[in-house]
């Protein structure tokens, strides 16, 4: 609302647009240590790993290392590419917990990209993305890294991590609508990122749309060569304020406030015979996800949100998802509906 007043006030609103979307990236570039020119709009997740899958120069024979309990949005992108000859290699994880031991043995020299989660989206699995950046490093892999569920709540450095590519959509811990996101491309890549897709945002206008009938340009040479066309201004917009809010907190703050919220979780599950903790509790995989399990998972789910706590349902396991706006007592009062939950079935 704030912003169609303001735009309805303009007479021409174009210019403020791109004004909001360059503090945009600056905002997100501050989240993820990046120079904001190294960041570009996505959809989602999807749309950002989409535009390595589309745009690095796979030969027959070239091979895809992914986990075995990645989220789909992940994997489809990458065993699409079997259509031209490209082995997408599954590896085991241990106890549903990415291992980089089993991915290391797993690289041969035809191994060209890696892709994996930042956190695990059923367990909250925090991987050691820069590990796995150091082992990339030097293999010369070309290193994706899916963030969608640590954005905004568990720190990253890009560069620190050796990421190649950073895809997230907004619209979970971004608080943002659905429809909107960003990825990150290195400024040098391990492999060049071509236009899988190319579209008349593409190319450089210099901000100019009167003369549009030019059909000649050249690619821009910032990331934004990726880009298609008009952006959802809408969805843009209350991404650049909730990152806005977000940075202003601090997203060591909220990773730390996060963590203290699911200590009280964990310390009652530990009492518990009823239910069994499935997220690690090493300090190095923590996130702001916790999840446990019990012999109904489903009839606890339900017993749940019939007292308005909203976990979700994931791989037989209930996902607590704890964040910023979130405070003890609610904790306390999940614990209380678990013990309910536990006595009544015994
Ligand atoms: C790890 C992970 N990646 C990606 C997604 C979603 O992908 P997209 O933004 O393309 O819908 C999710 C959840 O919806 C997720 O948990």
């Amino acid at each position: 609302m704030e912003m169609i007043a303001e735009w309805s006030r303009l007479s021409d609103p174009t210019p403020r647009v791109f004004d909001y979307w360059r503090e945009t990236k600056k905002e997100l570039g501050q989240m993820i240590n990046a120079d904001p020119d190294q960041v570009g709009f996505a959809y989602n997740t999807s749309h950002g790993l989409s535009l390595a899958a589309a745009g690095i120069d796979f030969r027959k024979g070239d091979e895809i290392i992914l986990s075995d309990v990645e989220f789909p949005a992940n994997t489809y992108p990458w065993t699409n590419l079997r259509a031209k000859g490209v082995e997408v290699k599954f590896i085991r994880s241990t106890d549903r917990h990415f291992d980089i031991d089993i991915f290391e043995k797993a690289i041969t020299k035809k191994t060209k990209l890696f892709s994996v989660s930042y956190i695990q989206f059923f367990n909250g699995y925090r991987n050691d993305i820069q590990k796995l950046g150091e082992i990339c490093k030097e293999r010369n892999i070309f290193y994706i890294v899916d963030g969608i569920q640590g954005m905004g709540n568990v720190p990253i450095d890009v560069q620190e991590c050796h990421i190649d590519l950073l895809a997230s959509g907004a619209h979970k811990w971004l608080l943002s609508p659905v429809g909107c996101g960003f990825f990150y491309l290195n400024e040098n890549p391990k492999i060049e990122v071509k236009q899988g897709f190319a579209g008349w945002f593409g190319v450089d206008w210099k901000e100019d749309w009167t003369n549009l009938i030019r059909h000649d340009l050249k690619p821009r040479k910032s990331v934004e060569r990726l880009s298609l066309s008009a952006i959802p201004y809408l969805q843009m917009y209350a991404m650049r304020n909730s990152v806005k809010l977000i940075n202003s907190i601090g997203v060591d703050r909220i990773y730390e406030h996060n963590l203290s919220l699911l200590d009280k979780l964990i310390d009652y599950l530990e009492t518990s015979k009823y239910y069994k903790m499935a997220s690690s509790t090493e300090i190095q995989h923590r996130s702001s996800i916790f999840s446990f399990t019990c012999p109904d998972p489903k009839g606890l789910y339900k017993f749940l949100v019939n007292k308005k706590i909203i976990p979700s349902l994931r791989e037989g396991l209930i996902r607590i998802s704890a964040d910023f706006y979130n405070h003890p007592e609610q904790i306390d009062f999940l614990c209380q509906a678990l013990d309910e939950y536990s006595r009544s079935a015994e």
